[in-house]
């Protein structure tokens, strides 16, 4: 099936047609920046503008950074807070006249490596953790998304969430070097093996290129990977996502 995968940020949102059997892009990206009011009318605006970008009229599945739960809007995440409580599946479909699965960000980023990446075929609780403007996570067990797990939101000492202090964006904010961010995201992780026990975890989002020189810094028991996906994995991801959430949409 030929899919318009969306990965949609606080700054940019992204599309690209993919073939989900095989889960590989079958054109070019586009990427339009992100309305700045970050609003739902501007930024259903936009996704009709991508599907009209690529002239497409089959489904779309959209990767989205905030709790969905049944396409609906949880919690507003880095979007403006009028988001709450918008069912933004409805919302997508009419502006596109298509049909439209969406999902949370770091669950589509899931999808993409459970189903084409190095978590392909792996089984008991696979967690992937997205590192980028905040701490995204996405939990699998035995291939199956449980959705919108969203283990950044752990408050952290003056922290009400320790993504404020252990994502990416922190690490830049504070000119962190590798070795002392690296020692708040061990803390955030050993969190995360407290918690919820997973066999596996699998690091996506930006940050996660640069695993090499952060992977010695780690020292929790729980193996943990680079998901090695490259830039494409939200979008591959969402696409994915509407094959697989179709059941409990
Ligand atoms: C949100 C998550 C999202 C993550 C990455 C967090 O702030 O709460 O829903 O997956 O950012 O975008």
């Amino acid at each position: 099936m030929i899919v318009l995968g969306i990965d949609i940020g606080g700054s940019g949102m992204k599309g690209a047609l993919v073939d989900t059997r095989t889960g590989e892009r079958i054109s070019e990206r586009h990427r339009i920046p992100t309305p700045p009011d970050r609003k739902p009318e501007s930024m259903a605006g936009v996704v009709k503008q991508l599907v009209d970008h690529f002239d497409h009229k089959g489904p779309v599945g959209c990767g989205f950074p905030t709790i969905v739960k049944h396409g609906v809007c949880i919690s507003s995440g880095n979007l403006h807070k009028s988001w709450v409580g918008v069912n933004i599946k409805e919302l997508f479909s009419e502006a596109t006249g298509l049909p439209v699965t969406v999902v949370n960000d770091a669950d589509a980023a899931g999808y993409a490596v459970m189903n084409y990446g190095i978590g392909k075929g792996k089984n008991g609780l696979v967690v992937i953790i997205t590192i980028g403007t905040g701490l995204g996570s996405g939990a699998f067990f035995n291939g199956e998304l449980l959705p919108n797990f969203e283990l950044g939101q752990i408050p952290y000492k003056k922290y009400k969430k320790i993504e404020e202090w252990a994502a990416a964006s922190a690490k830049e904010r504070e000119e962190l070097t590798f070795k002392k961010w690296a020692k708040r995201f061990d803390t955030f992780l050993r969190y995360v093996e407290l918690l919820i026990s997973p066999d596996l975890i699998i690091l996506g989002g930006g940050t996660s290129k640069n695993f090499d020189e952060f992977e010695d810094y780690l020292t929790i028991q729980t193996p943990v990977i680079a998901a090695h996906l490259g830039n494409y994995a939200g979008i591959v991801g969402a696409a994915a996502a509407a094959l697989h959430q179709a059941p409990i949409d």
